[in-house]
């Protein structure tokens, strides 16, 4: 039995471009579609979690698109680390941390996505990233795609139904794989590949109002996804041989409400929809026969090429990562109570304690999904995103956040159980490691970090940087490696 974490565990931290960066119009880059995604301040908590706000309109977004500054954009000023980057990188050294998981900006390397040319500019910034963490020896695990994509694909292409959009993705990839090769450890095509299905503006840049065939659009774009990724894997071990390249899906772990056959069933077809789909498809190389029958019975025919299975058959992933941030539950009946939640709006588990942003907390979940990963494909796995959302307050320069300290020890906890049950698990990245810009609500105030960034909603402060008590805490669970829990 493994008595625990293995003494090259990749402990870490995460963030994205989009929601970290800012500097939204600097170095030359485009414009892209979280640029897009306004907040409306006078809102109440509760309404700005309203999918009925938070849902990409046409009107939305042109006029997004007209608008200059940062006005009601919060990811136009994200936490600024594009101007703070040195003093955010030494932080995350005094933590401690192994790695660092970062997602590079399409429309900063590329700003309308179909340039002939890449932008010098935004490549300097990422070497400039990249050699600020070789300073302190932490390692890169970079994402090439998280939500952000240049505005042009969506105006000129309609976004990733278009095929188009695969042979574009793959040169963008290529220019990181030429010029980041000895400077990146582990790659990652596309955040959460199943938020094309969950979020379709974020995760395959579709406008519903836009698609007569909503469904159809969704698929489609996950296939010309799916078929992107698989070039992309096989891009990567030509060109940069020995190099490890994963995917990954916001992992959503389901509980049948009660043992009555309707709910068992009503289980597996969540776990496979939602959850298994992804993965089997760049894990296991084909669709599998269960989402045949899905597509039959919804009347969805996705467009083909003959070239396609055989890419998804010969170049599938290294290793598997997952978002994992709350449990839900799986029932056949209509009325079961919901939760506020705001990534998905999930069912109610009354054996759980909920975040201030409805997300039902469970380390256990954690524990499990990692035996079912892990069991189901015989793959090296990474939790890419785990984090705990909460309001924080400053009290004489201190930002005390036990909260935060309890959900990360409880899940290092799970993880480390997994681990004794024989779950290869290399590595662990805190969501987000520093104070970000919420993807889900838009807003500031929904604090993941470890490090606290003074700015509000609106992007006023003074983006000075804080350690929060948590900060001690995974300083301390990262020098132990884990032998205290
Ligand atoms: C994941 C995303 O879905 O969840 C991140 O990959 C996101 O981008 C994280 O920030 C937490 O969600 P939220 O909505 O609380 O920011």
């Amino acid at each position: 039995m493994n008595n625990g974490f293995p003494d090259n565990f990749l402990w870490g931290g995460a963030t994205a471009a989009s929601q970290v960066e800012g500097g939204y119009d600097q170095g030359g880059k485009g414009l892209d579609t979280q640029d897009c995604k306004p907040q409306y301040f006078n809102l109440t908590s509760k309404e700005k979690n309203d999918w009925k706000y938070k849902q990409m309109t046409s009107e939305k977004y042109e006029l997004a698109k007209t608008v200059k500054g940062i006005a009601n954009y919060p990811f136009r000023f994200g936490s600024q680390e594009y101007t703070h980057f040195k003093e955010d990188i030494a932080l995350f050294a005094e933590m401690g941390m192994k790695i660092y998981r970062l997602s590079i900006s399409w429309a900063r390397i590329y700003p309308n996505g179909d340039d002939e040319e890449p932008n010098q500019e935004g490549l300097q910034y990422y070497h400039n990233v990249f050699d600020e963490c070789h300073k302190y020896g932490i390692k890169i695990f970079v994402t090439i795609l998280h939500y952000a994509v240049p505005v042009h694909l969506v105006d000129a292409y309609g976004g990733w139904k278009n095929r188009k959009l695969i042979d574009l993705y793959v040169k963008y990839a290529k220019t990181l794989f030429e010029n980041f090769k000895d400077d990146v450890d582990y790659w990652l095509p596309f955040n959460e590949i199943n938020a094309g299905r969950f979020n379709p503006y974020n995760g395959v840049a579709l406008i519903k109002d836009r698609e007569p065939n909503y469904d159809l659009a969704v698929y489609q774009s996950l296939h010309h996804q799916f078929v992107a990724n698989a070039k992309v894997v096989k891009l990567a071990h030509e060109m940069i041989p020995g190099s490890k390249i994963g995917c990954m899906i916001a992992r959503f772990c389901h509980y049948p409400a009660t043992c009555d056959p309707a709910d068992q069933l009503t289980w597996l077809h969540d776990e496979q929809y939602t959850n298994w789909f992804y993965t089997d498809v760049m894990a296991r190389g084909a669709y599998p026969k269960y989402m045949q029958r899905y597509f039959d019975e919804h009347h969805i025919q996705i467009q083909m090429e003959p070239e396609d299975a055989d890419l998804l058959k010969n170049y599938t992933v290294d290793f598997i990562s997952f978002s994992y941030y709350f449990t839900q539950v799986s029932t056949a009946s209509d009325d079961w109570a919901k939760t506020d939640g705001n990534l998905v709006i999930a069912n109610k588990n009354p054996y759980l304690k909920s975040s201030e942003w409805g997300w039902q907390m469970d380390p256990t979940g954690l524990r499990i999904t990692l035996n079912e990963l892990y069991d189901r494909y015989q793959k090296p796995l990474f939790v890419a995103e785990n984090g705990l959302g909460a309001h924080d307050t400053v009290e004489n320069g201190k930002i005390h956040d036990p909260y935060r300290s309890e959900y990360l020890l409880s899940h290092a906890k799970a993880m480390k159980e997994a681990i004794k049950d024989g779950v290869d698990l290399f590595g662990y990245t805190w969501w987000g490691i520093i104070d970000l810009v919420s993807c889900g609500s838009i807003e500031m105030c929904k604090r993941y970090g470890m490090i606290y960034v003074d700015a509000d909603d609106e992007g006023h402060g003074t983006f000075n940087r804080l350690k929060k008590d948590s900060f001690y805490t995974y300083q301390n669970l990262i020098a132990t490696n884990g032998s205290e829990l």
